[in-house]
C-alpha cells in the first residue's frame, strides 16, 4: 500500500472541461452502483452510460460550482459545490453534492487536501451529507472535517425527503488546513 501523501491541485471546471467532468462522473456513477445496487441511477441508459442528470446548470447558475482535481498533471478527481438552503440550519450553506477521487490516487491524502482547499474557499457555513450504506464515506468525512475543525463540527442522522444519512455541519474559514484555535 502507498502510503506517501500526494499534492493536488483544485481547478474550477471551465466550461471547455464540461465532458472532463462528465466522464469522471461516469465513473463515480459506476462506483456508487455497488454502494447502492437498487438507487435510481445504478444501472446504465442503453447506451451504455449513466448520464448525470442536471450537470449543465453548473455552468448556468451562480449558486454552483464544478471543480476537478489535477495530481502530476493528470486528472484525479472532481468535486461539485452547491450553495443552497441549509437542511440543519436557518439560511444558505455550501454543500459537497458530489466528491471523487480516482482509485489509484485514493488513501494518499488527495481527497482530504482537496475537501480543506474547497473549505477554505467557500468560507461560511458548511454542510456535508453520506448516503447511509457509504459507510467509507462516513469515515471519510469524519477524519477530514473533524482535523479541519478541530472536533468542533456537528453530525445529524437525517431520514427525511432532502436527506437520508449522516450530515456533518460546521464553518469553512480562509485559512486553509489549519484547525482553528478556540
Ligand atoms: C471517499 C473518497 C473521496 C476518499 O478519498 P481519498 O483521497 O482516498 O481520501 P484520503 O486519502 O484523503 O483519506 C483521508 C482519511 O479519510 C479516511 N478514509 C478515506 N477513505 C477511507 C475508506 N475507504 N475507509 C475508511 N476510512 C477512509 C482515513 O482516515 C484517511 O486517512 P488514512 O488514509 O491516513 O487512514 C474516495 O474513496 C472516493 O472517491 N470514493 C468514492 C466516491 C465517494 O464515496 N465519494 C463521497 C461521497 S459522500
Amino acid at each position: 500500500v502507498a502510503t506517501d501523501r500526494l499534492s493536488v491541485n483544485v481547478l474550477e471546471a471551465t466550461v471547455a472541461q464540461k465532458p472532463v467532468v462528465r466522464h469522471l462522473l461516469e465513473l463515480y456513477d459506476y462506483d456508487f452502483s455497488e454502494i447502492e445496487p437498487f438507487g435510481p441511477a445504478s444501472d446504465v441508459d442503453e447506451g451504455g452510460l449513466y448520464g448525470y442528470q442536471g450537470l449543465d446548470a453548473y455552468w448556468t447558475e451562480p449558486n454552483r460550482f464544478p471543480f476537478l482535481f489535477r495530481v502530476g498533471g493528470r486528472w484525479a478527481g472532481l468535486a461539485l459545490v452547491v450553495r443552497r438552503r441549509a437542511l440543519l440550519s436557518p439560511g444558505e450553506a455550501f454543500w459537497m453534492a458530489e466528491f471523487f477521487v480516482m482509485r489509484k490516487y485514493r488513501r494518499r491524502g488527495v481527497g482530504a487536501s482537496a475537501a480543506t482547499q474547497l473549505f477554505a474557499r467557500f468560507p461560511g457555513r458548511w454542510e456535508v451529507g453520506q448516503v447511509v450504506e457509504n459507510t467509507a464515506a462516513q469515515a471519510f468525512w469524519r477524519d477530514v472535517i473533524g482535523r479541519y475543525t478541530g472536533g468542533r463540527y456537528r453530525e445529524v442522522a437525517l431520514d427525511e425527503p432532502a436527506w437520508q444519512g449522516p450530515v456533518q455541519t460546521f464553518e469553512g474559514a480562509p485559512a486553509a488546513g489549519d484547525p482553528r484555535t478556540p
